[in-house]
């Protein structure tokens, strides 16, 4: 059932992972956060330093909202947030889990200045966050895909392989 909502930890690859589906299915794609970017004409992390980080979280339920027309929707790592977000996401389409380990996610995170909760955050800080999102994330999903080792076209495979069991999907 469209949309498929890919969620995850910050640096699972839902941005990538999707714009790479959408590309290769010829599906209309959105990502949420390039939306606040655009629509506000402010980069995430200067929408954090502005307003902190429950304007941010309004910015984004307001904008899960508004792209429900597409077929294929990437969203912030703290999308699960919100539980009105997890009810809307569940009720209108599918919940793709892109898993990525905490050593994973913490490689690719390396240098990132983008992320404000990450950046300033210690060790501690973001496993327990880690830790909790993952809980969220495992708890709302349809499909829990593992990306660890995979490309990006072997992941785009393992979920176009979840998704072909399930006979409402029109892949
Ligand atoms: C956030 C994740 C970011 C972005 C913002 C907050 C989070 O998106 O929405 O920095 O709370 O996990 P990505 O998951 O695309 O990095």
């Amino acid at each position: 059932m469209y949309p498929l909502f890919f969620i995850g930890f910050m640096g699972s690859g839902k941005s990538t992972i999707a714009e790479k589906m959408s590309q290769q299915y010829n599906y209309s794609y959105i990502d949420t956060d390039e939306y606040i970017e655009s629509k506000y004409e402010m980069k995430i992390s200067k929408v954090f330093e502005k307003y902190g980080e429950e304007t941010f979280r309004q910015f984004e339920h307001e904008a899960l909202h508004e792209v429900l027309s597409k077929d294929i929707i990437a969203t912030g790592g703290g999308i699960v947030e919100r539980n009105e977000n997890i009810q809307l996401m569940s009720k209108k389409g599918t919940i793709i889990y892109l898993h990525a380990s905490f050593a994973e996610i913490d490689r690719r995170l390396q240098g990132d200045q983008s992320r404000p909760l990450w950046l300033h955050s210690d060790l501690a800080t973001r496993q327990a966050l880690y830790n909790r999102r993952h809980t969220l994330y495992e708890q709302c999903c349809d499909y829990m895909i593992r990306t660890d080792g995979l490309s990006i076209e072997e992941t785009v495979q393992e979920i176009v392989n979840n998704l072909s069991l399930n006979e409402h999907n029109k892949l």
